[in-house]
């Protein structure tokens, strides 16, 4: 194990080491923002009285949907990915795909659970907040990106109908649109009475601020990786 980590350490000297000690960096501390943005979430709803209302069921299924499993499925990608590390990459393909399914099934159903209460209630109007607007924007790209993941997963046979390359370019890029404009919309949630007044009864301000900054953090770090990919394929013809 020891001559192992030597020759590791012997490998990447110089600036990659220090390169690849970033990314791994940056690696833990997404993981480490899940937890704690996917956390509070959690805290937040399960102190209330079961069973849980419309607003508390659709917290937690986007919250998990959005960034627990689908932040995970982009992450499995990276090379630096501390768990999917020691995958081959038909096994993180796999992993990616299973993460993308139930994370958007779950984000579908918690969506729609909103959706529903507001349309049923004759007070409510659907869409007029900015929070329900982005959160329109992830739902209706989370259902294009499901539809060409599976023409990228098949990219190879469905070539002679569908350029595989467009599948792939049009899948990175609505997955991008959707953690980001699902993140918006959770900023958003942050920004509720509901959710302000019970993260501090004195001064929430900089709590609420803070978790806003933790998921912008959160968004960069997990869609960087993708973006660079995006451009990569762009250039390239
Ligand atoms: C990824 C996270 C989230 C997404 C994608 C999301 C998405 C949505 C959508 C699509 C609607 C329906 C909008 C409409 O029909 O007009 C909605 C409504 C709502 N959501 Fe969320 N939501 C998220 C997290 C949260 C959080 C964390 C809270 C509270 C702490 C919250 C509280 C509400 C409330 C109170 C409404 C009804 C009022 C409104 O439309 O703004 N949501 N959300």
């Amino acid at each position: 194990m020891d001559t192992e980590n030597g020759v590791q350490s012997k490998k990447l000297s110089g600036a990659s080491y220090h390169i690849r000690t970033f990314h791994v960096s940056m690696n833990l501390l997404s993981h480490i923002l899940v937890g704690i943005i996917v956390g509070i979430n959690l805290i937040f709803v399960f102190r209330l009285p079961t069973p849980l209302s419309a607003t508390p069921q659709h917290i937690v299924l986007c919250v998990l949907g959005f960034q627990l499993l689908m932040a995970e499925a982009i992450l499995s990608l990276s090379p630096y990915n501390t768990w999917s590390l020691h995958l081959k990459l038909v096994d993180k393909r796999r992993a990616h795909t299973v993460l993308q399914i139930v994370g958007s099934v779950l984000a579908i159903v918690g969506s729609f659970i909103k959706i529903m209460d507001k349309h049923n209630n004759p007070n409510a109007v659907n869409w007029d907040t900015l929070h329900g607007i982005f959160g329109l924007i992830a739902l209706v790209f989370t259902v294009a990106s499901l539809i060409n993941g599976v023409t990228s997963l098949y990219a190879h046979e469905l070539r002679r109908y569908l350029p595989s390359k467009l599948s792939k370019i049009t899948h990175i890029c609505f997955g991008i649109v959707v953690f980001v404009a699902a993140n918006i919309s959770l900023c958003y949630g942050f920004e509720k009475n509901m959710f302000r007044n019970w993260i501090s009864t004195t001064n929430n301000g900089p709590v609420v601020n803070t978790l806003i900054t933790f998921t912008a953090l959160l968004t960069g770090i997990v869609v960087v990786a993708p973006l660079i990919t995006f451009f990569q394929k762009f250039k390239t013809n």
